[in-house]
């Protein structure tokens, strides 16, 4: 792994015996699929950024523009020499997102349809290794499901050939607690997991857990998708090919802004100057988590988000209150 800039903190993965930076890079708005326009040329400046300040963690998946997403982080991961880790997920063979409840394993994660996946992964990622391999939808029925010792088994035959180094759960938006039981059972390294000043949900159950089982938790979406960055407005349109037009459709867009005020009036400028800075510190004050994994697509988003890693944490009593401001909504539907 690439040495740290002093401030820039790291924290344990798990009991995995390996360490990561506070602050990881999300890479599905790299990925050039769901976000609007994004261009290549600011993204891998926004890469050679992360690396250059310490960031060693990188969060993608092969669905993420078709492997773009990968193949993008592999490029300056190279150039640079970096040995950061990298998260990357199998999807769902049904793509289905998230897991439906009645889903069988066989339609989402066949031991054949992993073992094609990891390899089409380790390709885009030119190298031997998978430092997290995660299910990207998981469902804890699936624990009961006949093909799970031979899922199960695929993952760790990968392990055992040095093509896998951990395993992981991508755990479903909307619902924290639907890989509890695989959580419990011992089945994940590491789990990502949303979790931001809205919604706190994973903090009841998942990350007790997680804690209990020396399981990593990645922290997904710190700003719920831009929601809690402090820069979108009422009148913020987003182009259609952007997901979200309809995840702030309708009156969702005005309310979002107006309870992210009240979080700024509270959080900004006492403990953090940006509503967004606060965002991240919010996941950071979690002991728990070993790394915050907000979507950049910019040098500035970059350097901005960084400084959150710096070990300041928000006090107790800030934490305790801001259980007030928690937001239980799927907006992902
Ligand atoms: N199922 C899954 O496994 C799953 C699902 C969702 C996300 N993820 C992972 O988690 C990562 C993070 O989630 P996300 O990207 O969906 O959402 P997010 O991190 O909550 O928000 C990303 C948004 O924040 C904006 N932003 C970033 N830094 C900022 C700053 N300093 N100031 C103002 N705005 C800033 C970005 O701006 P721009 O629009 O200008 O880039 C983007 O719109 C993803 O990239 C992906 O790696 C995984």
């Amino acid at each position: 792994m690439s040495a740290a800039p002093a401030a820039l903190q790291r924290r344990p993965f798990g009991k995995s015996g390996l360490h990561v930076s506070e602050v990881g890079f999300g890479g599905w708005g790299i990925g050039k699929s769901m976000w609007g326009v994004t261009d290549d040329e600011d993204s891998l400046k926004a890469l050679r950024a992360a690396v250059e300040r310490g960031v060693d963690y990188f969060d993608t998946a092969a669905v993420y523009g078709h492997g773009h997403s990968e193949r993008l982080i592999a490029r300056v991961l190279r150039e640079t020499g970096s040995a950061a880790l990298v998260g990357t997920k199998v999807p769902p063979r049904n793509m289905e997102w998230p897991a439906h409840e009645r889903t069988r394993l066989v339609h989402a994660f066949a031991p054949d349809w992993v073992r094609a996946s990891a390899e089409r992964s380790l390709r885009n990622l030119r190298r031997d290794s998978i430092d997290l391999l995660m299910f990207h939808v998981f469902q804890d029925r699936w624990l009961a499901d006949p093909l799970w010792p031979e899922t199960l088994g695929e993952f760790a035959k990968l392990k055992a050939e040095g093509k896998v180094r951990l395993v992981g759960i991508s755990v479903n938006s909307d619902d924290p607690d639907s890989a509890l039981e695989a959580v419990r059972a011992g089945t994940a390294d590491a789990v990502q997991v949303i979790l931001n000043l809205f919604d706190q949900r994973a903090l009841a159950r998942l990350v007790p857990a997680c804690r209990e089982r020396g399981v990593a938790v990645v922290v997904r979406c710190p700003f719920d998708e831009g929601g809690l960055t402090g820069t979108l407005t009422p009148d913020t349109r987003f182009p259609p090919e952007d997901f979200r037009s309809y995840y702030f459709g309708g009156e969702r867009l005005a309310e979002t802004c107006r309870r992210a005020e009240a979080l700024k009036a509270d959080l900004v400028p006492a403990h953090a100057e940006t509503l967004a800075e606060a965002a991240l510190r919010y996941c950071l004050s979690v002991p728990e988590v070993s790394t915050v994994i907000p979507g950049m697509r910019t040098a500035e988003h970059v350097a901005a988000n960084v400084r959150a890693a710096d070990g300041r944490r928000l006090p107790p009593d800030v934490m305790e209150a801001l259980k007030g401001h928690a937001w239980n909504r799927n907006f992902y539907r």
